[in-house]
């Protein structure tokens, strides 16, 4: 059997591992043996590309150039990989898309400049006869068009998560004309240039698509980026797939293919979960007008002590804690699962209700709970508790805010207006664990700090769980 055929039965069974990867990754019980099937497509994948290099006669000095990538690649992968942070994932994933954006667009002007570009009049005479030339000339197009718009549009969505930008989103007037009119130009160009294959076209367009990603991302507001992260997920894939036609490489096209489906698909449900419109996040707010400013005078907030609020747990029947980004930054959990174990032994209903974007990324709260051994049937989804918090004594909201903010269900104005949040307010008493008064993620204010039944517990989560822990 020839290299090349064996080549190709290897990337089908590492599409395969990867089809395996992604169910596994779908359930927590099977995520571990999912990576490892992603890690045994991608290392399959690996030998066969290089066996197929060297079966067709690469120069040794590309193979030299593989090699040093290779090693490069993956000692910083492994590095960041290892450093990261839990809550720095999301900003972590989004460079990373960065790079495959940037890699299509390298390898469409690559393929420009192999064929249209730098191909003898023979050869393209030959293309031209074949009618592929034109075919040729739309994946370079689309290839380079979608790479870029993901390069420019993770970088932004990296700023703001990372914090190096503004989470507020961008509104230039007319921005939806804008959005629009880059996509007609792409349309307009990318007939030009199958007639025509100029250079000044594909460098046009290069720059429309740039500057097209970097507002697409500017445009949306914190409160959609996680959307957004899966969002540029998806496009990363589907930038790897247009890569793959270029490349004739069916393994890129299917993981491509693999990878924008299942990010669109993401995207999709965490648009339902938050009750924004997918179509209008994709395509940068679209129709989403800024909130107003924050000047409202929303009165006078009540403090506890960490000794107050042991003595109402001690005397609660049922508890529900509602975690949020601060318990993470706190890694107040461990202190949280000592907590849930001393209120049980004492009788107490203890019930945890996860807010699906609660922390910054998908299924963040449920990770953490689960390091420190908080048993999983008591911790709920928002939608399995929403109805039983007006039964409930005291909620504990700990270093969350937008999941909790009741002007996502009564302010249309607001920036979260609509996403559906834990309503913790009905219960009989609520105490909100923070370090001040500022807003969450979003930029919002939280009314709910000014209630008659909440009360705030200041400093941090960690430190007054240990206090709360420590009077019980
Ligand atoms: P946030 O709205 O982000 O609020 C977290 C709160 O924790 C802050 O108000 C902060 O107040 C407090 N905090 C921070 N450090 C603390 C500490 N050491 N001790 C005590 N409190 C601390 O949290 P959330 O309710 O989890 O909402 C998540 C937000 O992130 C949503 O807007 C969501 O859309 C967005 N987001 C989610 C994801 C995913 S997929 N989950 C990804 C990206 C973004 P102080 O500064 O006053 O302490």
């Amino acid at each position: 059997m020839s290299i090349e055929s064996l080549a190709q039965a290897a990337f089908l069974v590492a599409a395969l591992l990867f089809i395996l990867a992604l169910a596994g990754l779908s359930k927590h019980e099977t995520a571990k043996a999912g990576n490892t099937y992603g890690i045994a497509g991608m290392a399959v994948a690996l030998v066969a590309t290089i066996a197929l290099a060297i079966d067709r006669n690469i120069e040794s000095l590309g193979l030299i150039l593989i090699g040093v990538a290779m090693v490069l690649g993956a000692a910083i992968g492994l590095w960041r990989a290892r450093v990261v942070e839990m809550t720095g994932m999301p900003e972590l994933i989004a460079i990373l898309h960065s790079f495959v954006g940037l890699a299509a667009v390298l390898v469409g002007w690559n393929g420009y400049l192999l064929v249209e570009g730098g191909g003898s009049p023979e050869e393209i005479a030959l293309l031209t006869a074949e009618g592929t030339l034109g075919i040729h000339s739309v994946e370079v197009f689309v290839g380079v068009f979608i790479g870029a718009v993901t390069f420019t549009g993770s970088i932004v969505a990296y700023g703001k998560l990372s914090g190096r930008l503004k989470s507020n989103p961008l509104v230039l007037p007319g921005k939806n004309a804008l959005n629009i009119g880059a996509l007609v130009v792409f349309a307009v160009l990318t007939v030009w240039f199958v007639i025509d294959p100029a250079l000044w076209l594909l460098i046009v367009v290069t720059i429309v698509a740039l500057a097209l990603g970097w507002h697409l991302v500017a445009s949306i507001g914190g409160g959609d980026m996680p959307v957004v992260v899966s969002m540029l997920n998806s496009y990363s894939g589907w930038a790897a797939a247009a890569a793959g036609f270029l490349l004739g490489n069916d393994l890129l096209i299917v993981t491509g293919a693999l990878v924008g489906s299942s990010g669109a698909y993401l995207s999709y449900i965490m648009c339902k979960a938050m009750n924004r419109s997918f179509i209008s996040v994709i395509a940068g707010g679209f129709g989403i007008e800024a909130g107003p400013g924050e000047d409202k005078d929303y009165g006078d907030h009540r403090e506890v002590s960490a000794i107050e609020t042991a003595e109402l747990l001690r005397n609660a029947q049922s508890v529900i804690i509602t975690p949020g980004y601060g318990m993470a930054v706190a890694q107040a959990q461990y202190g949280v699962a000592e907590l849930t174990r001393k209120l049980r032994e004492n009788g107490t209903t203890v019930r945890f209700g996860i807010h699906p974007v609660a922390g910054r990324l998908p299924g963040h709260m449920n990770v953490l709970l689960a390091e420190a051994k908080v048993p999983y049937d008591i911790v709920l989804e928002m939608d399995e508790i929403n109805d039983d918090f007006a039964d409930t004594d005291v909620v504990l909201v700990i270093g969350a805010n937008d999941t909790v903010n009741p002007a996502a269900e009564t302010d249309p104005g607001s920036p979260i207006a609509g996403m559906p949040v834990l309503r913790v307010w009905n219960a009989n008493d609520v105490i909100v664990f923070k370090r001040s008064m500022a807003s969450g993620y979003a930029g919002v204010q939280n009314p709910l700090f000014f209630n008659e039944n909440s009360a705030m517990l200041f400093g941090d989560a960690k430190d007054r769980v240990d206090d709360i822990v420590r009077a019980l």
